[in-house]
């Protein structure tokens, strides 16, 4: 895991959209991985900036999104299919069908997620992956205690989690209880891991993250083991850190 501080939420944003973009100009059919939340929204944000003035093309770069709630139509605001839509796909020149996210509603759940990996696999893999991470250690929805050994699948959201999310819907009965998502092992089978982090609601789970063993009951420890991850944090989430650790994993 490599670090690199940000002074702040914009910097952070800044430099993560700088090495997708370097990704792309690598390679200009590009299979990313994205997220949703509100760590990431500005990195997005720097992503249509780009495009409007650089032109950078999207015809033939493919996604697959972390996650989706289970139980919420596309259409609802709170789907992360609205997000990814609203936030970015709406705003660059990607063509829909290239986009893949959890299907939320599906009837047959297993059969949803075994194709979802599946897609990923035919289309190459995932060449640079995009994460945000929660409070308690989660990547994806993959909340601790979840096995490394996990593909897609359906999960139980913690109720930190539910209350993470919580200012995104009326109350909290609204946020749903369960969510599809990727599995640590399809986290893992990435090329490229970025990681974002920012403000003091994120410092203690950076700590964690740096100073635990690789441990399930923090999945973003499995990360130590990922031979390409970059860890871009601003110094609030780093606060807990000390400088002389921060110039170490800098390296
Ligand atoms: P956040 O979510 O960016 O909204 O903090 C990150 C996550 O829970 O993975």
């Amino acid at each position: 895991m490599k670090l690199i501080e940000a002074k702040d939420y914009h910097e952070m944003s800044m430099l993560a959209a700088e090495v997708i973009l370097d990704q792309i100009k690598e390679k200009n059919d590009s299979v990313l991985g994205l997220a949703t939340g509100g760590t990431v929204l500005g990195t997005y944000q720097q992503l249509i900036l780009d495009h409007q003035q650089n032109k950078t093309a999207y015809q033939h770069i493919k996604t697959f999104n972390l996650d989706e709630y289970a139980g919420l139509s596309r259409q609802d605001e709170n789907s992360y299919h609205a997000y990814m839509k609203k936030h970015f796909f709406d705003e660059v020149n990607i063509p829909f069908s290239q986009t893949f996210l959890p299907n939320g509603e599906a009837l047959d759940m297993k059969a949803e997620c075994e194709n979802y990996d599946q897609k990923m696999e035919e289309l190459g893999g995932i060449d640079l992956q995009l994460l945000g991470i929660g409070q308690n250690g989660h990547i994806g929805f993959n909340e601790p205690g979840s096995s490394f050994e996990s593909k897609t699948h359906l999960v139980a959201l913690e109720q930190s989690t539910r209350e993470a999310n919580a200012r995104y819907f009326d109350t909290i009965e609204d946020v749903p209880t369960h969510a599809v998502t990727m599995g640590i092992a399809t986290i893992m089978k990435s090329k490229k891991v970025l990681l974002l982090a920012s403000g003091l609601q994120k410092s203690s789970i950076l700590y964690d993250l740096f100073h635990s063993d690789v441990t399930s009951s923090i999945p973003a420890t499995i990360l130590r083991d990922h031979p390409n991850t970059i860890i871009i944090a601003d110094q609030e989430a780093l606060s807990k850190l000390h400088q002389d650790e921060r110039k170490m994993f800098a390296k």
